[in-house]
């Protein structure tokens, strides 16, 4: 919770109250915007931020950085992490630089920016159904002949390399199995080796494996039923890779995982890990177990927050804060350092944080940290990101935008 003291700094700022003057900690909010934009931070802390907003913890971040980095160094599979958690081309540029061969996305969209920003061995995890997605997925291999994605059926690999001939460019496609999750992926077996040598087949187009995403492991509770779930759900693509070989097919990638099965999947047959949410973790996340510790996932740390603020406080038991719908508020959602307030909505702009008793001393402006539910959810509210070390604000970092994308 964040002090009364500092408190009325930002509000008399926020109100137009006093101008601030020579005070190390504060400034008007007026400057606020004005030095976002030129990345001047001195002075600025989380207690003058705007609420409600997504602030990441660098330090825990990195560390979440590291330790996904270091075992899958350690254990002999590549990373090429999922970026639909973060839509943050400074958080995938600082995985690629500890050693992710690329990054994972979920839409022609997040593709296109991570593709623009530099980023080599973009992989889109999804088929291009439409025409619009086709045209778009066949410019942006044209752009950048990295840039990889999936298909699942005969006709859309039909489609892909007359759009590719027409275009007169080379589409590098991975085939999709069924891998537990029943929303995507080829049978397994024939059927899968089939579809990889129709893309064989065809001049425009470049096999380069397979994918196998096993999401329902994912959040499966418990290392031991995890593994278990994992294995099961991965024994077809291993059945596909034996036929594939057998038949003379090249081998290629072979990728799928989470952050629930980041220490399991290398030994499962997966030579790539497509984990996301391990940057930054959310409460569903942090309820798995881990091999170590069955009540909590720790191996990764939470390391984003939202920020909010109490706006009212009328009635026994619960305040009211800006952290309402429109912010995503889930009633999983906990809130930092303080277990016993309990997350509730209330409408669009307006949440409640409830207490049974120990809420007395909670007064209008002071502020508390969420950890939010789910990550994909969350971060797509949201604009920017404050990081942080400690108190002190180091960076902002844009998430990819709304206003204007075709689609996000
Ligand atoms: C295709 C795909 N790969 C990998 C992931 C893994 O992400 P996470 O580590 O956040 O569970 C997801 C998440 O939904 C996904 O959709």
């Amino acid at each position: 919770m964040i002090s009364r003291r500092q408190f009325s700094f930002a509000a008399s700022s926020l109100l137009g109250g006093p101008t601030l003057k020579a005070n190390p900690v504060s400034y008007p909010y007026s400057e606020f915007e004005a030095r976002i934009a030129r990345k001047d931070f001195r002075g600025m802390t989380k207690s003058v931020l705007p609420t409600p907003s997504m602030v990441v913890d660098l330090d825990l971040f990195e560390q979440n950085l590291l330790t996904m980095a270091n075992q899958a160094k350690k254990t002999g599979i590549a990373l090429r992490p999922h970026v639909k958690v973060h839509k943050s081309v400074d958080v995938a540029k600082r995985q690629v630089a500890l050693g992710a061969l690329g990054v994972t996305t979920a839409t022609i969209a997040e593709s296109e920016l991570m593709s623009r920003a530099g980023i080599k061995g973009v992989l889109w995890t999804k088929q291009p159904g439409s025409d619009n997605n086709l045209i778009r997925a066949v410019e942006l291999s044209r752009r950048d002949p990295t840039f990889m994605f999936v298909v699942d059926d005969p006709r859309v690999v039909e489609r892909t390399a007359e759009a590719a001939a027409a275009a007169k460019v080379k589409c590098r496609l991975a085939v999709s199995v069924y891998a537990g999750l029943t929303r995507q992926g080829i049978a397994n077996g024939q059927p899968a080796v089939d579809l990889a040598r129709k893309v064989i087949a065809s001049p425009h187009l470049s096999f380069e494996g397979w994918m196998a995403y096993s999401g329902g492991a994912s959040h499966t509770k418990g290392f031991a039923a995890r593994k278990q779930k994992s294995t099961e759900d991965l024994a077809g693509i291993n059945e596909t890779l034996a036929l594939a070989k057998k038949q003379g097919l090249p081998s290629g990638i072979v990728s799928g995982g989470s952050t629930g099965t980041y220490n399991m999947d290398h030994a499962l047959g997966l030579t790539e890990l497509e984990c996301g949410s391990y940057v930054f973790m959310d409460t569903l996340y942090k309820a798995i177990g881990g091999a170590t510790n069955e009540g909590e996932y720790t191996d990764f740390h939470n390391a984003l927050s939202v920020l909010v603020t109490v706006d009212s406080k009328h009635h026994p038991g619960q305040v009211t804060t800006d952290y309402g719908n429109k912010a995503l508020a889930q009633l999983t959602d906990q809130v930092k350092g303080h277990s016993w307030l309990k997350v509730d909505k209330q409408g669009a702009e307006y949440g409640l944080l409830r207490f049974t008793d120990g809420g007395s001393e909670i007064k209008v402006g002071d502020r508390f940290e969420i950890y939010c539910s789910n990550l994909d959810m969350s971060t797509n509210c949201y604009d920017r990101y404050y990081v942080a070390r400690g108190e002190q604000i180091v960076d902002v970092w844009p998430i990819m935008g709304r206003a204007g994308a075709a689609q996000r």
